[in-house]
């Protein structure tokens, strides 16, 4: 009998980067469980994904920091053994971190990094042998933002908390990894100013165009994310990547000198 395929999960798979990572490992041969809260759009992305690949996907709804929520993802994995795992859910909001309130920047802490803690602890009883993990950051948790004070400061911890479970599960053949991408295209949804409840869509026309010509595309990090989960990428654990088209590689010359 011929082996079922490998199952790779998504964790904020609903749009945007996680979405492209969901095609991306379902081209790639993955049967899939993709996660997010929006029901109708997740189920409605995990038929389409199953039709458009042959590939069977199915939608859990996980609200990130609903630690109890973690039973139905566990109950859906069942018995089979989790090949490649990618992190991807986040939000953020437009503050300045001294003007942020308590609330808000517990709430990205839980989300942005106890959450992906919690999953890969409760998640590695389930792995195969060998397996990935890949985290979602940001640019921002390497060269902080100040309009972005709070998220900068939970995607700088979860660069960290990336290269400490690299330490711990390396040994068992569990290589982690951490993607930081730029500024891509059409940007977070929930990264809102306080008192906001869409965002505008305004925000992106002030994004400054990094060195390679263009504003990142959810596929870039998406190719490196289905390399990264894949047997080539054998030897590359711990790392911190960015996809940002050269925006963090350094200063720019501004013509003073
Ligand atoms: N776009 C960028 O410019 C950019 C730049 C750097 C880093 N990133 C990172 O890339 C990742 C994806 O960003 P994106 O632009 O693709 O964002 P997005 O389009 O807003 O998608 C966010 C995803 O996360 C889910 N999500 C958000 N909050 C959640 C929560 N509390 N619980 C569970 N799920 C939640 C959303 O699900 P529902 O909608 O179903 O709730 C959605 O699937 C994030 O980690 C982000 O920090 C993005």
């Amino acid at each position: 009998m011929a082996n079922p395929p490998p199952l790779g999960i998504v964790t904020g798979g609903t749009s945007g980067i996680g979405r492209a990572i969901a095609y991306r490992l379902a081209e790639d041969g993955y049967q899939l469980i993709v996660t997010g809260r929006d029901v109708d759009r997740g189920q409605v992305l995990a038929s389409d994904i199953t039709t458009r690949t042959g590939r069977l996907t199915q939608f859990v709804a996980l609200p990130s920091d609903d630690w109890k929520a973690y039973d139905d993802l566990i109950s859906a994995i069942g018995s089979k053994p989790i090949v490649t795992l990618v992190a991807a859910a986040a939000e953020g909001i437009q503050a300045h971190i001294s003007d942020t309130a308590r609330d808000d920047f517990e709430r990205l802490l839980r989300v942005n990094v106890l959450a992906p803690h919690y999953l890969v602890q409760r998640l590695a009883p389930h792995f195969s042998r060998p397996a990935s993990v890949t985290l979602i950051s940001s640019d921002a948790g390497i060269e902080g933002e100040q309009a972005l004070g709070a998220y900068s400061v939970t995607k700088a911890a979860l660069n960290m908390l990336g290269r400490m479970l690299a330490l711990d599960l390396a040994p068992q053949d569990i290589r982690v990894n951490v993607v930081c991408p730029g500024d891509t295209v059409p940007g977070m949804r929930y990264l809102l100013r306080p008192n906001e409840t869409k965002r505008s869509d305004m925000d992106m026309l002030s994004w400054p165009i990094p060195p390679r010509g263009r504003l990142g595309s959810a596929e870039d990090t998406a190719d490196l994310v289905g390399f990264l989960s894949s047997p080539k990428a054998g030897f590359i654990v711990g790392s911190v990547m960015l996809v940002d088209g050269g925006s963090r590689a350094g200063r720019r010359d501004d013509g003073i000198g």
